[in-house]
């Protein structure tokens, strides 16, 4: 039987699966050969369809004049999510070994539009580099007083949860798992990591909600994950300790897992922030993370689950004044020593720099650390940092480079992630579902990288913009293309980090973090600016890569320009390989970056009525916060360096 498409609410954008994009296959003659419930998803996606542009669908029939033939024959070695794809005697066909691979193989040929019916095509075969490619929703179930309903949440309330308890619009958060098997995302967490109260309870009383919104997803190939607390044993259980290696403590999560199983049979398993920024941990009770996580693995392997063990561990009572503290060497230190001690169904979730999702920051040494241990790499999508999706920054750029880093001789973060690609999720009930329209590219291009880590971003753009935009604006593209590099210009210069207001991370403040507990400095004082952690006299972090990294990064004569602050303490006459000093350099990216919005915000105003007109108003209001944003990180940042260097600027431009 062909299951229905879910239809999302009145008025909420239908993202890169508008009803256009199934055209090519609406108007044609599909079957659909196989059974099981994902194929039955694709089965009712071509239906839908052909109701809407008047072509036909058959199930199981005997071949016949077909010009789409979607079956599950394809070789076993595919796996479950892979597929081939050709076109021979002018028939398209689409193979799969299992319902998962035919649902991407659909559509793989909805990306590819009416070239998918022209032509020959020879059998090409696709399959996932990352087994798991997930969205970790920093969502709670009760309102946060502080963090609000989403935490870091720029996208108005959660899919899932609204004022403690679920929402229960089960069809939206069916056409949400639609869009994200449309990017080829196949696991969600659906609650925040850090796990309050109300929180905790998913897991055993509550645990009947998470199976609905699993439910929901399970026709899209997405596998539900849940963040829980370290300390569950004593506030669920009412057991007087947490220790992992406590008998009664394995038990109860052996017990309270199998319950989960029950309610949730294909169930992803567990996301665990531990001893970090406050949360509980295994350190309460002197043993290793590795001790921690591997209780959970236990608890989970008997039905197939995994935990995700996130080793953003550092501390964050740090006293300003100590300079041999670096929370930049944190994870490494912690972790490292722990290679080869984790269960095989136990990731460390690494993020992919050393501090905190930062516009710029060098890859996380950590990631080419551990060669016994399954890393998982974190990327934020929400863009706590990046401009709260009130800024358009297209973040493919740098994941990209993220992910074709080398960090050992050979394997690059891409390959070495081989516990799955995750990033915190960006979406909420926002009609957008970003809340900026154009964050959409973000959350598409963070799926498909996923599935292919060496892709080229920008051909992924332009894939998003195909989907999303059809015609797609001239100009459109390069409003996002260079966006990330425009944002990193007018806000913290040269890998520096942190300059931003404390708490909700919104705008400048160039002193915010200076004197705070958190570990975030910059040093800036008249005659110069950064963080010295060579080997030679600062920190030492830069001893923590490998070589080439360690000895480039250890000299500011071989450090890369954009990374020079984050790595070196150097005067503001230092001459950057760009032939400019760093001062200068300060001045002249803030001046760029706020140019380049401006003629960003002319350009969008030039694409009304080429533009749907309520996406239009949506983007040209957050254009205009972009630009009184950016100017203020242009004047705070440019006047808080001229008044501390008293260096002029060449140009004779405006400084305060
Ligand atoms: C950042 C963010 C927090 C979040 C934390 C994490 O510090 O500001 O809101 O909880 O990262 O990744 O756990």
């Amino acid at each position: 039987m062909p299951l229905p498409v879910p239809v999302p609410p009145e008025g909420v954008d239908p993202a890169w699966l508008p009803d256009e994009a199934f055209r090519p296959i609406g108007t044609r003659r599909t079957l659909v050969r196989g059974s099981g419930p994902l194929v039955d998803t694709v089965h009712g996606e071509v239906a839908r369809a052909c109701e809407r542009f008047g072509g036909r669908v058959e199930r199981d029939a005997a071949p016949g004049p077909f010009d789409l033939v979607l079956e599950l024959t394809g070789p076993q070695e595919l796996g479950d999510e892979g597929f081939t794809c050709r076109r021979e005697d002018g028939r398209t066909t689409v193979g799969a070994y299992g319902g998962a691979g035919l649902l991407y193989g659909l559509l793989h040929v909805v990306r590819l539009g009416e070239a998918a019916f022209h032509g020959e095509r020879q059998r090409e075969y696709h399959e996932p580099a990352l087994a798991l490619r997930m969205l970790d929703h920093w969502d709670n179930v009760a309102v946060h007083p502080v963090m609000g309903q989403v935490e870091r949440g720029y996208a108005g309330g959660s899919l899932f949860w609204a004022d403690g308890r679920a929402r229960g619009e089960l069809e939206r958060v069916r056409a949400y798992g639609r869009l994200l098997a449309a990017c080829g995302i196949n696991a969600v967490a659906v609650n925040n990591v850090n796990v309050h109260e109300t929180e905790a309870h998913l897991l055993t009383d509550r645990i009947g909600e998470v199976a609905a919104i699993a439910g929901a997803l399970r026709p899209y190939g997405v596998r539900t994950h849940l963040s829980v607390t370290f300390a569950a044993p004593v506030v669920l259980g009412g057991l007087e300790r947490a220790d992992p290696l406590d008998a009664g403590v394995r038990e109860w999560w052996a017990e309270t897992t199998a319950r989960v199983y029950e309610a949730v049979p294909d169930f992803g398993g567990y996301v665990v922030k531990a001893d970090s920024e406050g949360q509980p941990g295994p350190f309460a009770y002197g043993r290793s993370h590795a001790d921690g996580a591997n209780m959970l693995a236990a608890a989970l392997d008997p039905h197939g689950g995994t935990v995700h063990w996130r080793a953003f561990v550092y501390n964050h009572h740090q006293d300003w004044r100590d300079r041999t503290t670096d929370r930049a060497r944190a994870a490494y230190d912690h972790f490292v020593p722990l290679d080869g001690e984790f269960a095989p169904n136990a990731v460390l979730q690494v993020k992919h720099g050393p501090m905190d999702f930062q516009v710029r920051e060098p890859v996380s040494p950590l990631i080419g650390a551990m060669p016994d241990t399954r890393l998982a790499v974190e990327l934020q999508a929400t863009q706590e940092y990046t401009g709260q999706q009130r800024h358009v920054c297209w973040l493919g750029p740098m994941w990209s480079e993220v992910l074709r880093f080398r960090l050992e001789e050979g394997a690059c973060a891409g390959e070495l992630a081989r516990g799955g690609l995750v990033a915190v999720s960006n979406v909420g009930d926002d009609p957008f579902w970003t809340g900026h329209p154009l964050a959409q590219a973000n959350l598409y291009t963070f799926g498909r990288l996923a599935w292919q880590p060496d892709a080229d971003p920008h051909e992924l753009l332009d894939e998003w913009l195909g989907l999303t935009f059809a015609p797609v604006p001239e100009g459109l593209c390069d409003l996002l293309s260079g966006s990330w590099r425009t944002y990193e210009k007018y806000t913290a210069p040269l890998g520096v980090g942190f300059m931003v207001q404390p708490g909700h991370h919104y705008g400048p403040s160039v002193d915010g973090y200076e004197y705070s507990p958190w570990g975030t400095y910059h040093f800036a004082d008249r005659d110069g600016i950064g963080v010295d952690r060579s080997v030679a006299g600062g920190t030492g972090y830069a001893g923590q890569y490998a070589k080439p990294w360690a000895e480039m990064y250890e000299s500011p004569q071989t450090c890369p320009d954009e990374l020079l602050l984050f790595f070196h303490h150097v005067p503001y006459g230092h001459v950057l390989k760009s032939g400019k000093t760093v001062i200068q350099h300060i001045y002249d990216t803030h001046f760029e970056g706020v140019a380049e919005v401006e003629e960003a915000v002319e350009t969008w105003a030039s694409l009304a009525g080429q533009v749907e007109p309520g996406r239009h108003a949506r983007v040209a209001e957050r254009y205009a916060e972009q630009l009184r944003s950016a100017r203020e990180w242009r004047d705070q940042i440019n006047s808080y360096f001229f008044r501390k260097s008293g260096v002029p600027d060449e140009s004779g431009r405006t400084i305060f």
